[in-house]
């Protein structure tokens, strides 16, 4: 429905323009500081309609190299009193080369294009790099910048690539591409990293030091969280699968301000997690983003949210001008 009304042009006619507060951030021109969230538009099939709502920047994704269903449903559960959704998709995706032909053969959104890649489930984690290695190059022409996802709690033992070591041994194989094709093309795609709010402060100190010495273009706090503080009371809490929405917002805030001590202003940071009104977005800048993305929020209040955050971001930075 919401293709069919960005074709008909309803979108703009409903939502009004987009706000236009351009801002320039790991070298690539952000038209506002909010986007959406990696997990809606899991096909890259819905970007211009997203985009006409007044986003930003549109993460697609999460892809990996083979298409996957994903588990079976029911997957996703909405706790309604709380403003939380409880998933376990498990990253179902159509592969990373439909999603790149989606991408090329519809988009003429003119923001930011996020493509967000991770490994098969399938794909044992001591073979994941090449997975990796093979939706970066999959998806180099049609990116902006990619994220990688290795921090989603709906496969099992992917957060086992967060410890550090092993972050460092991924990062550095990435980069490395990265450095090949940019040589190839002439173009260069921003790579950033999207971290779980579960880690403990000793691990995020280490991953941050990690990300310092690989010279990571950027950073995504947070994914969904395994914690079901704020929950607890409704009758699917006990579903297993990430928690995002409003019982998210502190945890997201004090692992987005703990990297942001670490990494001091090095690495610029997208907030996300539990982003309900235009306080929130406020809150998550004053933490230390430059850029945040809605999913859980847009959920629940609709394309008004975008504006209102977008708006609100921009008075704050033109204050600080
Ligand atoms: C139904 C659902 C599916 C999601 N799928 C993905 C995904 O495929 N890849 C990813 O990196 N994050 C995924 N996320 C996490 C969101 O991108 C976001 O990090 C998280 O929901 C926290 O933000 P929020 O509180 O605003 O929802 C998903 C979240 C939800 C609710």
């Amino acid at each position: 429905m919401l293709r069919a009304a960005e074709r008909l042009r309803m979108t703009q006619l409903l939502c009004g323009k987009p706000v236009d507060d351009p801002v320039e951030i790991m070298g690539l021109r952000f038209p506002n500081r909010v986007g959406l969230a990696a997990g809606m538009d899991k096909n890259g099939a819905t970007v211009n309609a997203f985009g006409a709502l007044g986003f930003g920047f549109v993460e697609v994704g999460t892809l990996t190299p083979r298409p996957q269903r994903g588990n079976s449903p029911p997957r996703l559960f909405r706790c309604i009193p709380q403003r939380a959704i409880i998933n376990h998709m498990g990253i179902n995706n159509p592969g990373v080369d439909r999603g790149v032909e989606n991408l090329s053969k519809t988009r003429h959104f003119k923001g930011i294009l996020g493509v967000n890649i991770s490994k098969n489930k399938v794909t044992p984690n001591d073979e994941a790099r090449m997975d990796y290695l093979a939706c970066l190059r999959a998806v180099w022409d049609v990116a902006d910048y990619v994220a990688i996802n290795f921090s989603c709690p709906n496969v099992p033992n992917l957060c086992e690539l967060a410890k550090a070591e092993t972050a460092a041994d991924l990062l550095a194989a990435l980069k490395s591409e990265q450095s090949n094709l940019q040589q190839e093309t002439g173009k260069y795609v921003p790579i950033v990293m999207k971290v779980s709010p579960d880690m403990s402060e000793q691990q995020i100190r280490e991953l941050a030091h990690v990300f310092m010495d690989c010279q990571l273009d950027g950073l995504i706090c947070t994914n969904t969280t395994t914690s079901r503080i704020g929950v607890e009371n409704h009758p699917e809490a006990h579903q297993k699968g990430g928690l995002s929405g409003a019982p998210l917002f502190n945890r997201a805030n004090e692992t987005l301000e703990a990297f942001s001590q670490e990494l001091h202003d090095a690495i610029p940071i997208i907030g996300v997690g539990g982003i309900m009104s235009p306080e929130d977005a406020l809150a998550k800048v004053r933490a230390g983003a430059s850029l945040v993305q809605l999913y859980s929020g847009f959920v629940y209040q609709g394309p008004s949210l975008i504006h209102s955050c977008a708006n609100a971001l921009k008075k704050h930075f033109d204050n600080l001008r």
